[in-house]
């Protein structure tokens, strides 16, 4: 260990260490794409934790030869889940960009922090630009506004509702909360999670997140229900301040009605955010940003790339309409820092628009898969994983044993189903149905793990029993490796 870099001499044991990983960093992408690997070698916390043959997650006293360092590499990718596998549709993020990688690989060697001009230049202008071209895809004139990469679209969401809340009570950021009305914030009961924990984190309180109905057909926020909502609040003396419409739910893959929100939010002055974590990668495709259609109109917008688009995690954005709300609503103008008397423009250090202090270069592997892919790129990205998921769909929708949540063309690549097994088919739907079909999703999800073959997430949903969602956002799935799942779901639940 103490022979590499910077140990005197050490640049040939160096290169020779570096070369190795980078050996076992290519075997593991090779394999990644080859359809005869597993998706994931499953092993229990507690089998993990006793330690597996070489390989010991306990940190030890004394350093260990580069020898187990290697294994110790090797092994902590064989025991991981493969994300880029063809068979991984786990999550949102998924797949192995080759390029993207390589970006990651180059900001760690940079190693370099988000805060400041002054340490980190290029990668500062690149994510001005690419906020702006992201901005101008949004459709804000001349790509004007602001933005900042954040930690994930939680945090992007989260922005959102402390730059309405400056925008409207500045004073909330001096006084608290105890110096404003009782505000509300309005999103949907399918919107991600991520709105309620801001109200909580924030210090508006749970309650003060009011959870929209959503028509049953589309699962879409009922604009008049959100009015009704308004006024009520507004009856019980509460401030409305802000709306979240989703373009692109979590598990439906839903698009909220952004205009119909927008002349709501315009005749009661409020806020509107756009929660594109999942959806906004659509806006790249001509075909299908319509759904998005009104995004313009938001004051702000989260749009995770590390989604729909592949870029690897972590890599999302938030973007507001309004100049200027992001810095007065975070700033504290630490004097170590953001030095007012640099040689160079200071406004090119945009840290303190962060909530962070240090920021991760999150920038870079996106800047290049968009210089290497072209904005048509990702369009042709995100129509395929579209196409694929139409594919899905009609696959399933009349196949036997398979029974869709909702029936209809997906607006995303969420397309959600049951899977009943042989032993439930043609029983009535009575509550003895319910709780065994609940269990089944869960059985066939665990066998899948065991056996390694593939990947695909369930969830229950208000009334719903457990279901399957399946999401598509990986560039190496093909519509061979849908065939595979729905036949793999067959196959470990027939005796069920
Ligand atoms: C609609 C939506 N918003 C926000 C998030 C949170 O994103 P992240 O996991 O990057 O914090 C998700 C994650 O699934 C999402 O689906």
């Amino acid at each position: 260990m103490f022979d590499l870099l910077p140990a005197k001499n050490g640049e040939e044991p160096t290169m020779q260490f570096l070369l190795e990983v980078v050996d076992i960093l290519t075997n593991y992408v090779r394999k990644t794409f080859d359809r005869s690997t597993k998706v994931l070698d499953f092993h229990h916390p507690h089998q993990l934790l006793e330690g597996m043959e070489g390989f010991n997650l306990e940190l030890s006293e004394q350093p260990e030869s580069l020898e187990q360092i290697l294994v110790d590499c090797r092994d902590t990718l064989k025991y991981g889940v493969r994300t880029g596998h063809p068979r991984f549709f786990n999550q949102l993020s998924s797949g192995l960009d080759i390029i993207g990688l390589a970006g990651e690989w180059l900001t760690s060697t940079a190693n370099t922090n988000m805060f400041t001009y002054e340490i980190a230049p290029v990668f500062v202008l690149m994510e001005q630009l690419t906020l702006k071209k992201m901005r101008e895809i949004i459709g804000w004139p001349n790509g004007e506004g602001d933005g900042i990469f954040s930690p994930g679209g939680a945090i992007s969401n989260m922005y959102s509702v402390m730059v309405a809340r400056y925008k409207y009570f500045p004073e909330a950021k001096t006084k608290g909360m105890s110096a404003v009305p009782r505000l509300v914030l309005f999103t949907s009961e399918h919107s991600h999670y991520s709105i309620k924990k801001s109200g909580a984190a924030l210090g508006f309180g749970v309650e003060n997140v009011i959870l929209l109905k959503s028509d049953e057909r589309c699962v879409k926020v009922i604009p008049a229900d959100l009015e009704a909502k308004i006024i009520e609040a507004k009856q019980k003396g509460y401030v409305p301040l802000f709306v979240n419409a989703t373009a692109g739910t979590t598990v439906y893959g839903a698009f909220d009605p952004i205009d119909e929100i927008a002349d709501l939010c315009e005749k009661y002055n409020m806020w509107l955010h756009v929660d594109g974590a999942w959806g906004g990668g659509l806006l790249m495709s001509r075909k299908h940003r319509h759904k998005l259609s009104g995004i313009e109109r938001a004051n702000s917008v989260t749009w995770n790339p590390h989604k729909m688009m592949g870029v690897p995690l972590q890599c999302s954005a938030i973007l507001v309409r309004e100049k200027g709300l992001l810095q007065g609503c975070n700033q504290m103008c630490a004097g170590y820092l953001f030095q007012p008397d640099k040689q160079y423009d200071v406004t090119y250090d945009t840290g303190d628009k962060a909530i962070q202090c240090g920021r991760h270069v999150d920038i870079f592997k996106f800047w290049l898969m968009w210089k290497a892919k072209g904005t048509i790129g990702f369009e042709q990205h995100i129509n395929k994983c579209l196409e694929l998921s139409e594919y899905l769909y009609n696959k399933i929708k009349d196949r036997e044993g398979f029974e869709m949540v909702f029936r209809g063309e997906p607006q995303h690549t969420n397309v959600c189903f049951w899977y009943v097994p042989p032993s439930l088919r043609g029983m009535p739907d009575c509550e003895e149905r319910r709780e065994r079909l609940h269990k089944v999703a869960p059985k066939i999800k665990a066998m899948m793990m065991e056996s390694g073959t593939t990947m695909v997430g369930y969830q229950p949903q208000g009334d719903k029993v457990n279901f399957f969602r399946m999401v598509i956002s990986n560039q190496a799935a093909t519509k061979s490796d849908i065939d595979f799942l729905i036949e793999e779901i067959e196959r470990l639940g027939q005796d069920l």
